[in-house]
């Protein structure tokens, strides 16, 4: 290189890392620290990347792992409208057993007339598993004819009756009455759930809950963040919505670019390589 450029290149690192040394603000925004603390919770142990929580700070995984662990020592997974106990996470086999939180009391009753909530892309359901489907505000006249009219329970829904039917592992839109008259019900939910072992009542098998593997989008950056930084961590800039890789408490030295979190000194010029 001409020495000129040299020079050049050595005060644009300079300037650069003043730059940031005056402008990166000192407070905990920058620090990318405790990512090698795990998540316990009740039953739950050792829980690291890609999930989050308790110990672990948000920025140590993607936002779909966000853990937190409620007053009886239950972890909390939320995705969108619902929130699901974890009741068994194995890191080997990526695969947790989830529950809905709103049938945690042993009811089949719920207010959230809601289906899955996960992402279908992270979050794969084992397909072995059985379907619940609830139906919900059904035309009378139509469940007579079908033969379901066994298979109902009645919700006190503050201070209101409401009548539930439900179907285990058949689509209820497709079963048919004598009278070739479909189920007409203003809506409908599907639950998974495990193959019943016992006679537990439908409460207790919505409780149970099902098994999801879980699948890390960004596992090819995390390889590679592992592979060029022993000892760094994966995690997560939210913001950029885009996995970074983390060393000592910052950025890793290299290309990365973060709108949240800045590369502070000692300084590499992240267009050098
Ligand atoms: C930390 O700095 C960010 C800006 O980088 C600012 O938005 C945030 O309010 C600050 N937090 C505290 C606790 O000072
Ligand atoms: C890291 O953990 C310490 C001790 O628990 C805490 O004081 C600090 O705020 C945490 N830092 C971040 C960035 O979460
Ligand atoms: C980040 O916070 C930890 C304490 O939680 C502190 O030991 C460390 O020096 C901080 N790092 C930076 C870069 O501010
Ligand atoms: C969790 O980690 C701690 C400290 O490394 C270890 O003593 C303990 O046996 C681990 N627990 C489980 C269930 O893996
Ligand atoms: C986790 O999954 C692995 C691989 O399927 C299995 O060998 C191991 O026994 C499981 N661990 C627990 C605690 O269930
Ligand atoms: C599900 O996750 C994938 C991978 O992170 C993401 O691309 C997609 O936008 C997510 N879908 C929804 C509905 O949030
Ligand atoms: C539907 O039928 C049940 C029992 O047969 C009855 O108790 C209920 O009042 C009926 N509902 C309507 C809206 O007709
Ligand atoms: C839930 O999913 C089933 C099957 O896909 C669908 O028929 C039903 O309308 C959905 N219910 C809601 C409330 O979105
Ligand atoms: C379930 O079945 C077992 C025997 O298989 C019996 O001992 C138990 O009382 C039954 N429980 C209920 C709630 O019916």
């Amino acid at each position: 290189m001409h020495p000129l450029a040299t020079t050049t290149s050595f005060l644009l690192t300079l300037l650069f890392c003043l730059h940031l040394t005056t402008s990166a603000p000192s407070n905990d925004s920058n620090n990318l620290s405790n990512c090698s603390q795990t998540f316990s919770c009740g039953t739950l142990k050792n829980v690291t990347y890609p999930f989050t929580g308790g110990l672990r700070p948000s920025h140590c995984g993607p936002p779909e792992f966000g853990l937190t662990c409620d007053a009886d020592s239950v972890t909390i997974l939320k995705a969108n409208s619902l929130s699901y106990r974890v009741t068994h996470l194995n890191h080997t086999s990526q695969t947790l057993r989830l529950s809905r939180s709103d049938f945690h009391d042993n009811s089949p009753c719920t207010l959230e007339h809601t289906n899955n909530t996960l992402n279908n892309s992270i979050f794969l359901i084992d397909p072995t598993l059985e379907t619940l489907s609830l139906l919900y505000n059904c035309d009378n006249n139509s469940i007579s004819s079908s033969g379901l009219t066994n298979n109902r329970f009645s919700c006190d829904i503050n201070g209101d009756t409401e009548e539930v039917f439900y179907v285990i592992n058949s689509n209820p839109y497709n079963l048919y009455s004598t009278r070739w008259r479909k189920i007409e019900c203003k809506t409908s939910i599907q639950v998974p759930i495990l193959p019943r072992t016992s006679n537990g009542s439908l409460g207790e098998v919505l409780k149970e809950g099902f098994d999801v593997s879980y699948i890390d989008p960004y596992s090819a950056d995390c390889t590679r963040c592992y592979k060029k930084h022993p000892g760094g961590y994966c995690g997560f800039d939210a913001q950029l919505g885009k996995p970074i890789c983390i060393c000592n408490d910052q950025l890793c030295p290299g290309k990365q670019k973060s709108l949240v979190f800045k590369n502070l000194c000692p300084c590499e010029p992240y267009w050098g390589n």
